[in-house]
């Protein structure tokens, strides 16, 4: 109905979303936001956000079962940047979240499927595992991965990405390592599929969830920004003792051909506080691993150790404690 001449137009359900007065000023507001978040979580040119990022290592795995959506969703009400989680894949081809290549450390897999053990020799003795590979989505799913953390989370399950997606979707951006991926030929290219999908393959496509990727393996790097070309950022993950081979400034020069930044263990950065100095001059991010308050060494608490790492140029802090971040700089 038309209004009449000298009274405000009157809201009806029938107008347009956006011509609405209130979802008008709520679409504004949401837009600024989401400029403000990306202005401050994505790096400049010199490899640095605004603000330092807080990446929970396997969600706020302190204090809830790793890779799990509980410890993804505490994580971000503990306002994590990131969750970091661990990418693999089932027997039938599901991405799922799974630290290690076998069941046991963290499902009740010996007692759901104690006939499906694999025998492994380690240091001349013989042990049961029970490789994720070998199980299909619908077996996984029938474990149960939170109660050996503590009975509270019993019932927890192995989560798919697509769950991890759904969970942190507009609350906290994504961290995904591809673990062990040569095990899995094709993972790269079925993990960038369901971002794409989710409209998430794109670098800060969706501000509040920002992608990144990241993997020990570098071939897999090389398959992800060589052979498919995804623009997310890619880091690469290294331990002491592939220091020497990365953190020279020819190292830098070559891991800058295929990724996009940097998460080396803590002790690199502390054995070389050059080393974020010179990746930020190659527009590098550092992100170093991990900041656990149950191991602090000589500092006098985790804040302490991270405020170390990001006062030398860190990115920001991958760590199993997201609420015990130090104040942004
Ligand atoms: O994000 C760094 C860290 O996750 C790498 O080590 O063994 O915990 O996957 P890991
Ligand atoms: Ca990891």
């Amino acid at each position: 109905m038309p209004h009449r001449l000298g009274h405000a137009p009157r809201f009806t359900w029938r107008q347009p979303f956006l011509r609405r007065p209130a979802s008008r000023l709520r679409a504004v507001v949401v837009a600024a936001f989401c400029i403000v978040v990306a202005m401050t979580t994505r790096p400049g040119a010199d490899g640095a956000p605004a603000t330092p990022w807080i990446v929970a290592h396997r969600g706020a795995s302190a204090y809830a079962p790793e890779n799990t959506l509980s410890a993804f969703v505490l994580a971000a009400e503990q306002g994590a940047t990131f969750v970091e989680f661990d990418l693999q894949r089932t027997k039938d081809g599901a991405l799922v979240l799974l630290h290690d290549l076998t069941l046991e450390r963290t499902t009740d897999v010996e007692d759901v499927f104690p006939d499906r053990a694999t025998p492994v020799v380690v240091e001349g003795q013989t042990r049961r595992q029970w490789p994720l590979a070998d199980f299909t989505l619908a077996e996984v799913r029938r474990l149960d991965a939170g109660r050996w953390f503590d009975v509270r989370f019993a019932g927890t399950r192995v989560p798919t990405l697509a769950e991890a997606i759904a969970a942190l979707r507009g609350r906290s951006g994504l961290f995904i390592e591809l673990k062990a991926p040569d095990r899995y030929p094709g993972i790269e290219a079925a993990l960038l599929e369901q971002l794409r999908a989710a409209k998430l393959d794109a670098p800060w496509a969706d501000p509040r969830t920002p992608v990144l990727l990241q993997s020990f393996t570098v071939s897999s790097l090389q398959i992800l920004t060589r052979d498919l070309r995804t623009t997310l950022p890619v880091h690469l993950l290294f331990g002491p003792a592939d220091a020497a081979r990365w953190t020279s400034d020819l190292g830098l020069t070559d891991a800058r051909t295929f990724a996009t930044g940097l998460s080396p263990d803590k002790r690199v950065l502390r054995a070389d506080p050059t080393l974020t100095a010179r990746a930020r001059a190659r527009g590098m991010p550092v992100t170093p691993y991990t900041f656990r308050a149950a191991a602090v060494g000589a500092y006098a608490d985790v804040a302490a150790e991270m405020r170390e790492a990001i006062a030398q140029g860190a990115a920001g802090v991958i760590t199993d404690n997201p609420d015990q971040a130090p104040p942004r700089r």
